[in-house]
């Protein structure tokens, strides 16, 4: 199964931990005994000392009393407050294209959840996470909210947490025994780095007591051991010593009071940078100006010049790398590189002090607008997965370069561009809100009439229709409209045509949509653009087949599926046969149209657009409502969950498809099995619901690659029976009455077709070699 199903079934994946875990025995007790007591605990203490880690290790550790999930939301790389409640949803695999606001959207979905949300680094954000921590809270009975942040965020109820250094040996004793050493969390942290980099290392009697002193001059702070164990490499245990020795009587003036702990790791850190070489420590300036990490090609493109030539950036990456600045993150095949918070922050003082900040951020600007024009014109191609992947993985950079855009004078034009040239992305991520709130905030910032100007009002209309919000649409087309009559860029007129046809369609008045779109086509094929073509005619060919034009439709949409074949193209394929099954079906070629449907959803898995999926399981229901009445309730129920949070009317005269089929579903079974079939659709969760349309049947001859037929709480209690757990222990473990947890137990077995538990344990075993990472 894709990736991206397992992770909506069980919760977004905490990330795999790259380096040994040490100690926090006594902390991670504490943090879940205040979890027991309250549902919001912040873990609070100085940069560096360990807040994320321990929060991530207890997260992990509790998952399994959270059925709906934990879920972890980076915030360090998030600048703007505004989008925040949009971060967390994102995070939180929430998709909503309504013009609700993002804390309804949020609250509305997590009602009745029962999970764990980790908001990690919320200090930049302080004022902005409280609320909606306290919002969170309030609106959802069940959901805990685990943060970290450097002070606590100060809402009622709150817990907090200060997170101590890892614990440092004694002074009691000369020469302590390396068993007495080991005892100590910073020693082990020490070894176990000091083994990466230098692989024959041992804690020995030899170098026990410098190790000790090390770890103390630290104050046993994780980051700074870690920074520091790395020079090993090249020193030994006591040149180590003697080094900080004098780099800390230095700044203690020899002072024998201890330095307060922040001045500890700022020691520290200028100390490794220090150890820089001067291009690395120009790198490393310079790379601060990333959110979210960054790639080699990235790097290359902003960080070199003045000093560093593209064709150094391996060595100089490597090296940073090699002293702990740099964390290096594989993203299936390719690899991306991480600053730590306080690190990051490092090196943008240091950036601030050099004067080049603003230069950099330029340069970053320009990267990103360079990045999404080349995603927009490679979008209708071979290469649109690749570079939809890849705009994910850039989503904070990309809002950091608006961010700058919006609040630089005299950049709102690049801000147009690039939220423009993201057109495509806005919609197959779902992120209508946030691509209109950019485009809005733009617009808004400087009203100099450009050609930026109008294309940014198209895209932004665009986004507005999706939402059904058609007023503000039309308002915007209107002024491109304006725009295009002063400045004369007529190539705007087919994408303006385009959106007011698209908008048309959706209200029903298909003969506006006939006009519009025909004039969209025939712009865009004199414009010789393709994504254009093919764009307005799949809606054009809709258009007909609403209006019972059965030949233009077929071959406006056999041209559409031939055009995206041609070009091996997935996104705008789907969409077609999504369309085109549904003239296929009315056409009572039903065999036909199915296939069709199950294809697109296929090509849709990919992008996770659980907004297309639903609209394909929408049409199976239609398309069983014939032969299979239960089966077609099943599908509307499955259809309606997915459907729910996108909000807004179905799609135009196709609501009347939905209206007949549930109308004549609903008779030929009776109210009562219909509601049945029904609510069966509903729980079935998105993996199931997909099996369930793709016609794969689960009790049988399960094969690899299929869904589980299980619901969550299913495959929760199925991992528990793996474990060798009786019912009773299952109960105790879930907080649920012991007769649930045999009545799960007894769907689990129905529903695999087995009659024992060991039979469950296996198939488990199974599922986790297949799909390696989905327990979490
Ligand atoms: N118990 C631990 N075992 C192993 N490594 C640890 C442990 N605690 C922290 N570290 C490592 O120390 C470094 C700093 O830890 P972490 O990022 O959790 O600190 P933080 O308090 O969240 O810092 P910031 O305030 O900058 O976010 C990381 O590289 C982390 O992996
Ligand atoms: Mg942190």
């Amino acid at each position: 199964m894709a990736m991206a199903e397992s992770n909506i079934a069980n919760g977004r994946r905490l990330p795999a931990e790259l380096n040994s875990f040490v100690g926090r025995r006594h902390e991670t007790a504490e943090v879940k005994r205040l979890m027991s007591e309250s549902r919001l605990v912040t873990l609070v203490g100085v940069g560096g000392v360990g807040k994320s880690r321990l929060a991530l290790r207890v997260a992990c550790d509790v998952r399994r009393a959270f059925p709906d999930g934990v879920w972890l939301v980076e915030l360090a790389a998030l600048e703007s407050p505004e989008l925040l409640a949009q971060t967390v949803s994102e995070a939180l695999g929430v998709q909503d294209r309504s013009v609700r606001s993002p804390i309804d959207v949020l609250t509305g979905h997590l009602r009745d959840k029962h999970l764990l949300v980790v908001l990690d680094n919320c200090e930049h954000l302080l004022d902005d996470c409280a609320v909606l921590a306290a919002t969170l809270i309030r609106a959802a009975p069940r959901l805990s909210v685990l943060a970290t942040s450097r002070q606590a965020l100060g809402v009622t109820g709150e817990l907090t947490m200060p997170v101590p250094p890892l614990v440092v040996p004694g002074l009691d004793n000369d020469r302590p025994s390396t068993a007495s050493l080991r005892q100590s969390d910073a020693v082990r942290l020490f070894v176990d780095r000091a083994h990466a980099v230098l692989p024959g290392f041992e804690l020995t009697d030899a170098n026990g007591d410098s190790v000790a002193r090390i770890c103390r001059r630290l104050d046993g702070i994780p980051l700074a051991i870690e920074l520091a164990a790395v020079s090993l490499r090249a020193i030994s245990v006591d040149q180590l010593l003697a080094r900080l020795d004098d780099r800390f009587r230095l700044l203690t003036k020899g002072a024998r009071t201890a330095m307060p702990r922040q001045r500890t790791l700022r020691a520290l850190i200028d100390w490794s940078y220090g150890l820089c070489t001067e291009q690395e420590r120009l790198l490393w300036a310079r790379l601060s100006v990333f959110s979210g990490g960054v790639d080699l090609e990235a790097a290359e493109q902003v960080c070199s010049g003045d000093g560093i030539e593209p064709d150094e950036m391996v060595d100089l990456v490597s090296g940073l790398v090699g002293k702990s600045v740099l964390a290096r993150e594989d993203h299936g095949s390719s690899v991306r590189y991480r600053l730590l918070e306080t690190i990051r922050q490092y090196g943008r003082d240091r950036l601030r002090e050099s004067g080049g900040e603003q230069e950099l951020k330029l340069r970053h600007r320009d990267w990103c607008r360079d990045l999404v024009g080349r995603a927009e014109q490679a979008w209708y191609g071979p290469g649109q997965l690749t570079w939809f992947a890849r705009l994910r993985a850039e989503h904070g950079n990309i809002r950091a370069a608006l961010d700058h855009c919006l609040t630089t004078p005299g950049e709102t034009e690049p801000g147009l561009d690039i939220a423009t040239a993201l057109r495509f992305y806005w919609i197959a991520s779902g992120s209508f809100r946030e691509g209109r709130s950019w485009l809005d905030r733009l617009l808004a910032a400087d009203h100099e009439p450009s050609a930026a100007r109008a294309r940014a009002l198209v895209v932004d209309a665009r986004l507005a229709v999706l939402q059904s919000d058609f007023a503000m649409a039309a308002a915007m087309l209107d002024e491109c409209h304006n725009l295009v009559a002063r400045l004369g860029e007529e190539s705007i007129l087919a994408m303006s045509a385009y959106v007011v046809g698209f908008s048309a369609l959706l209200q029903r008045d298909l003969d506006g949509a006939l006009r519009m779109l025909g004039e969209a086509v025939e712009r865009s094929r004199d414009e010789d653009d393709q994504t254009g073509v093919v764009n307005a005619l799949l809606y054009l060919a809709t258009a007909h087949s609403l209006l019972g034009h059965t030949e233009q439709a077929v071959t406006h949409f056999k041209e559409c599926v031939e055009m995206c074949e041609a070009r091996q193209e997935h996104w705008f394929r789907s969409y077609t046969l999504w369309v085109f099954g549904i003239e296929k079906w009315r056409q009572g070629d039903t065999a036909e149209a199915v296939e069709m449907e199950r294809l697109a959803i296929r090509l849709k898995q990919p992008f996770d657009d659980r907004l297309g999926i639903a609209l394909c399981i929408e049409a199976l229901a239609w398309m069983a409502a014939g032969d299979e009445p239960e089966r077609a309730a099943v599908l509307l129920g499955a259809a309606r969950e997915n459907w729910r949070s996108f909000g807004g009317p179905l799609f135009g005269n196709l609501s009347d498809y939905h209206d007949a089929c549930e109308a004549s579903t609903r008779e030929r079974l009776g109210g009562r099995r219909f509601d049945t079939a029904f609510r069966k659709g509903t729980e079935l969760g998105s993996a199931a619901a997909v099996a369930y349309a793709m016609g794969e049947d689960p009790g049988r001859g399960r094969q690899a690659g299929e869904t589980s037929p299980l619901t969550r709480r299913e495959t929760e209690i199925a991992r528990l029976v793996a474990q060798g757990m009786s019912n009773k222990a299952i109960a105790a473990s879930l907080v649920i009455a012991q007769r649930t947890a045999e009545g799960h137990v007894e769907h689990i077995l129905n529903k695999l077709g087995f009659t024992s538990r060991a039979q469950i344990a296996a198939w488990v075993g199974e599922q986790d070699h297949r799909d390696p990472g989905s327990s979490s």
